[in-house]
């Protein structure tokens, strides 16, 4: 079986070449590092996972419910669609979100592995190259992760969503070495990261889900630090019309993510009225409350990085999200860290717990 096999519509041609612009950078100063950016290296060697021992693989997950979440969440939830479906037409419902979802994170992760990569090629300072350097490998293990999940548990994948491809391709094509980060860590990630915190809260917990989504948050935590301490200095640096630019590229891509994102290839697929169905996610109460919550990390560091002026303002304003500018991100960060860990605890817990059972039937036995 390959990966061919699970698609719902196989993409065609079935690889992607994107022109990419900006220079291949060498230094040859090794020995003048900023202790922030050293120390967030030494972070990413220390907290390095592997995938395949780190998650339990082993776990029996719902293939019709993969994340196993309440159907008050399912973005058809209550509408005549919903209404109208029958137990198993509702197990479809259910399966092909969350694999479109899922499909979409798989695909923005590799954009991610790709954008490090480019990153350790075009950012002019080594501490900078020696950060980028592991985050490529965070974002492989991210890759490799959903995509076994997905493959695996769900068996159903979907191909990428036409939007985050533009979004992509404008990110990679710009020759501007923060460009990468910009597009991809703060805003596409940015918004990945709340939607993996939702579904990592609503998962059962001891799902395969909850860990697979709080491993990646843990990791995530500190692409998003140098972010804001590398586009920071940068950014404050620049002139009022390059970070004019700048700013424009975060509304256009802030209102291509909120708009675009609604599924549609689900409803086409499940044979849905796509028209209907979008109606209704633009209008349900609670997917406007999640949508303009998937730019709850963004807002904050937006404003953080310096991205600040009237325009971002207004169109975050325009949105209701503004006032997220006033979220800790880093005790968002911080609590992130925590949830990662504490499973790490509970599981060590569980493995102990059953070694001493074992023990007990051996001793008993014997
Ligand atoms: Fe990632
Ligand atoms: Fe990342």
């Amino acid at each position: 079986m390959t990966t061919r096999d699970k698609y719902t519509d196989v993409p065609e041609p079935y690889s992607w070449e994107v022109p990419s612009a900006g220079d291949a950078r060498f230094t040859w100063e090794y020995d003048d590092g900023r202790a922030r950016l050293l120390s967030l290296y030494q972070k990413g060697k220390d907290k390095q996972w592997d995938a395949q021992s780190r998650i339990d693989w082993g776990q029996d997950v719902d293939p019709m419910n993969p994340v196993g979440l309440p159907d008050e969440f399912h973005p058809l939830f209550g509408s005549p669609m919903w209404e109208s479906a029958d137990d198993s037409r509702r197990a479809e419902m259910r399966k092909h979100f969350q694999a479109w979802q899922f499909s979409q994170f798989l695909h923005g992760e590799q954009g991610a592995m790709v954008c490090a990569a480019k990153i350790v090629e075009v950012v002019p300072d080594l501490d900078a190259k020696f950060y980028a350097a592991t985050q490529t490998m965070d974002e492989a293990r991210h890759v490799e992760a959903f995509s076994r999940f997905l493959q695996d548990k769900v068996e159903l994948v979907y191909p990428i969503n036409k939007n985050l491809t533009a979004l992509l391709e404008d990110t990679l094509r710009d020759s501007r070495w923060d460009m990468p980060y910009l597009g991809m860590q703060v805003l596409i990630e940015g918004l990945a990261l709340a939607a993996f915190g939702v579904l990592r809260d609503l998962a059962p917990p001891d799902s395969m889900a909850k860990q697979l989504l709080a491993y990646v948050m843990q990791d995530e935590a500190r692409h998003v630090a140098f972010g804001r301490i590398s586009l920071k200095d940068y950014y404050s640096a620049l002139t009022e019309a390059e970070r004019g630019e700048r700013e424009e590229f975060v509304v256009d891509a802030c209102y291509l993510m909120r708009d675009r994102f609604r599924g549609e290839e689900v409803f086409e697929t499940l044979g849905l009225d796509v028209k209907a169905c979008a109606e209704w996610v633009d209008t349900s109460p609670l997917m406007i409350q999640f949508r303009s919550h998937l730019f709850s990390r963004i807002v904050p560091i937006v404003k953080d990085i310096g991205l600040w002026g009237d325009k971002v303002q207004r169109a975050f304003t325009d949105m209701g999200v503004h006032d997220m500018a006033g979220f800790d991100i880093d005790a968002l960060m911080k609590a992130d860290e925590d949830q990662a860990e504490a499973l790490d605890k509970a599981h060590a817990e569980m493995a102990s717990r059953a070694i001493e059972v074992d023990e007990v039937i051996a001793a008993g036995a014997s």
